[in-house]
């Protein structure tokens, strides 16, 4: 399996203080930051612009793990990737050129990962699988952070991780200690972690217990 890669998504910070937040992420031994991008369309609810993600490549210097809740994300691979995300991933549901796209974001130099929604059968993904660097299982319908996790996508976590063992294979949404343990368990390996990462008044030490407990 490869090596665990803990992300807090910014989508949990204080918005007056977005640029502290990602540099408490790195400041606190994460590996990258996860930024959540919302179309108002694929999900009920609207977040951030490539303009944040170029402040979050001025304000650290670790990976931008950027997450497009878009219908169209095809429109914006320039913009998202030009503004300076390390990873760029897409939606399997809304109806776009998935190949194209995601050929594309590689061809930008940005890893092309691939996103399944908690009820999305992994057949979805198949035809895609050989283009992605990452597949992301959300575990809860994306839109909104604070949710609870949905333990439905597990059986396909561990399915995916069976047939390849060196996958980066993610998980987002509901996600704390407790959760984190039980998707690893299953065989994913990278974890985006908003509110109980940002709750805490130490995320350093939160990172080290995530980690500890992750083996
Ligand atoms: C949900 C987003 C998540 C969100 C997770 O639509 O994709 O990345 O920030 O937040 P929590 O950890 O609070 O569920
Ligand atoms: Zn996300």
């Amino acid at each position: 399996m490869p090596a665990v890669m803990i992300q807090p998504s910014i989508l949990a910070a204080d918005i007056g203080h977005l640029y502290d937040a990602c540099v408490r992420v790195e400041q606190a031994g994460a590996d990258a930051v996860h930024i959540d991008l919302m179309d108002g369309i694929f999900v009920p609810n609207m977040s951030f612009s490539p303009a944040v993600v170029a402040m979050a490549r001025k304000a650290v210097s670790i990976p931008l793990n950027v997450h497009l809740m878009m219908i169209r994300p095809d429109k914006y691979v320039d913009a998202f990737c030009d503004a300076g995300a390390s990873s760029l991933l897409v939606h399997i549901e809304p109806e776009y050129d998935h190949a194209e796209t995601l050929k594309r974001i590689r061809d930008k130099g940005v890893k092309p990962g691939i996103v399944l929604n908690p009820d999305t059968e992994l057949s979805a993904i198949e035809s895609v699988l050989p283009l992605v660097d990452e597949v992301l299982f959300m575990t809860v319908f994306p839109g909104f952070g604070g949710q609870s996790f949905l333990s439905e996508p597990l059986t396909r976590i561990k399915e995916l991780r069976q047939t390849y063992p060196d996958l980066d294979i993610s998980v987002d949404g509901g996600l704390n200690r407790e959760t984190c343990k039980t998707c690893f368990d299953h065989g994913a390996n990278v974890f985006d972690i908003g509110s109980s990462m940002f709750k805490p008044d130490d995320m350093g030490e939160e990172v080290r217990v995530m980690r500890e407990l992750l083996v």
